[in-house]
């Protein structure tokens, strides 16, 4: 006997158990399904984001600027650190606790919201004979979902919502294996620092896991195909992160183009440079990150007719509905940014469109953040996106170095810009660079969202003295009246 939901959601990254959550919320029947698994075999629900991605490369990150803090910094604060360690296995071990405090922490909401919980690979149930439009395989009760693993029952779902996530992409012939050459695992996992560290890609990926190796000691090269550093950030915010960075001594190597690549005792790569010099570099290891591709092996989505895009996405229109009745797509096997909270807030409008309600995620709010040090995070548009779309703008720029609260904590590095209409004064866009500016996007998002001006965030009340005064200077900047600068 198949057990019969009103929705089942394949996946429990951040995008499937959030829309489990939501699903219940509501009042549906929910079960969500997950394959992923901790080394010993226990569920481990919260997908790439919970244990290869997000969480821990934070911890590592964090990890990682304490020691460098304790070796470089503290000495400016007049503490005295004698005989400093490096304990590796301690800092991987505590990264551990806090993935596995993720993976529980879902398996109790699992628990508090009253949804089914299935560790397994799931499966639309289907041969192929299924005509192309999956009917046949829609019954009275909806979808037939498959669940392998012992105990597992058969589902039937009214709503299907598929979050299955992306998976690393390799270099054309040059397979991850997780000793030398490493994908997004291998390179959180390593168990020694290496000497030389090899990057490919200076993406998010590869700019935050090479400032994690180069703090913890590692000599780290990041190879890069593009000519432009960072070319989805504001230009003025990556030439800073550029200049940042290099003073810091991450090396990187643009418009290179990546040749063969050998294993031995170490990696051997041959590029040529932006000058088209052939050139060649060995590294202990290779991290390999040059972007995501959508996951969706073993779904058995073909069988049932479940369309995808040119580049392998699960086809979907703007409200996450795929091309077969009642089956919803969402997070990183779908369009869009490859980002934890985007596929959040696809879970959650998913939901709610289920319920008949009306679930909305506006794509120019979504915040970007890299967590290097400075931190780098942006919304809405650029300067060069607003030029090339003819947009007459203003802009207000205001730097960390004339703000009380980051002199006191000896972190002066960057700006917070904003961009507002030059008519309207709306804010079209916030960019920044600098000490926690992860934490102060959320202002710019929030002015967006709310059709807020740059009077408007100039005339808010900003404790003092705190980083967020920089965002409110920088809005007075747009009127060229910054009180402190
Ligand atoms: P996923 O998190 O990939 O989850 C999909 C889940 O579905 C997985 O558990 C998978 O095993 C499971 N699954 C797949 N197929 C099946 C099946 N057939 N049956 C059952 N289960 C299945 N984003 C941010 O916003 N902030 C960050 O700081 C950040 N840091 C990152 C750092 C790294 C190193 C990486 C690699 C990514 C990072 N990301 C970050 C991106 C973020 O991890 C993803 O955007 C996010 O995880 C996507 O969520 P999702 O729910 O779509 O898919
Ligand atoms: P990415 O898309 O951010 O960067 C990939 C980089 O590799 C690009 O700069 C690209 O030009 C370069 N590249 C591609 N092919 C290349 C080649 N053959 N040779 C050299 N360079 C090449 O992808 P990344 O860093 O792998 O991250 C994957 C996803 O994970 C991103 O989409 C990102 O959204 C998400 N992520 C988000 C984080 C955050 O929000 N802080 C942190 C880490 C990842």
């Amino acid at each position: 006997m198949a057990e019969a939901f009103d929705v089942v959601v394949i996946g429990a990254g951040p995008g499937g158990y959030t829309a489990a959550i939501r699903a219940a919320q509501l009042g549906f029947k929910t079960a969500c399904v997950d394959d992923w698994k901790t080394g010993d075999g226990k569920p481990a629900p919260g997908g790439t984001c919970t244990n290869v991605g997000c969480i821990p490369s934070k911890a590592l990150l964090q990890s990682s600027e304490h020691y460098e803090h304790a070796g470089h910094a503290f000495a400016d604060h007049g503490i005295e650190i004698k005989g400093l360690g490096l304990d590796l296995k301690q800092m991987q071990a505590r990264k551990a606790k806090v993935v596995r405090q993720n993976n529980e922490g879902i398996l109790y909401l699992f628990k508090k919201n009253k949804i089914a919980f299935y560790s397994g690979p799931a499966r639309f149930a289907g041969g192929s004979s299924v005509g192309s439009s999956g009917e046949s395989t829609r019954g009275a009760d909806g979808w037939t979902i498959e669940v392998s693993g012992s105990g597992n029952p058969t589902l039937t779902a009214k709503h299907v919502i598929v979050a299955t996530g992306s998976s690393p992409r390799a270099l054309p012939g040059v397979a991850f294996d997780n000793r030398l050459i490493l994908d997004n695992d291998g390179a959180l996992a390593l168990a020694e620092v290496p000497q030389s560290l090899g990057v490919i890609g200076a993406g998010v990926v590869g700019l935050e896991m090479g400032s994690v190796w180069r703090r913890l000691g590692a000599k780290v090269t990041v190879l890069e195909a593009l000519p432009a550093f960072l070319g989805a950030a504001d230009e003025q915010v990556a030439r800073e992160a550029w200049k940042l960075f290099a003073k810091q001594g991450l090396s990187i190597e643009l418009g290179v183009k990546i040749g063969a690549v050998s294993v031995k005792k170490n990696v051997t790569v041959e590029y040529t440079d932006a000058e088209g010099k052939a050139k060649s570099a060995a590294f202990d290891k290779l991290i390999v990150s040059i972007g995501r591709l959508p996951h969706t092996a073993g779904l058995n989505g073909e069988a049932v007719g479940l369309a995808q895009d040119e580049r392998g996405f699960i086809a979907v229109d703007e409200e996450c509905r795929t091309n077969l009745a009642n089956v919803w797509a969402i997070g990183d096997v779908v369009r869009g940014p490859m980002l934890a909270h985007k596929a959040e807030e696809e879970g959650v409008a998913v939901a709610e469109r289920i319920a008949g309600q009306h679930g909305h995620v506006d794509f120019n709010t979504v915040p970007w953040v890299i967590y290097t040090s400075p931190e780098i995070a942006w919304v809405g548009q650029t300067e060069k996106q607003l030029k090339d779309a003819g947009t007459p703008y203003r802009a207000g720029t205001f730097p960390f170095m004339a703000n009380g609260r980051a002199r006191a904590l000896g972190d002066t590095s960057g700006f917070v810009k904003i961009l507002a209409d030059a008519k309207t004064d709306r804010v079209l866009g916030m960019h920044a660079i600098g000490p926690l500016v992860s934490e102060l996007i959320a202002e710019g998002v929030v002015a967006m969202e709310f059709g807020a001006s740059s009077e408007d965030i100039a005339r808010i009340c900003h404790a003092h003295p705190s980083l967020s005064e920089a965002t409110k200077e920088a809005a007075l900047a747009v009127d060229k009246r910054s009180l402190n600068y």
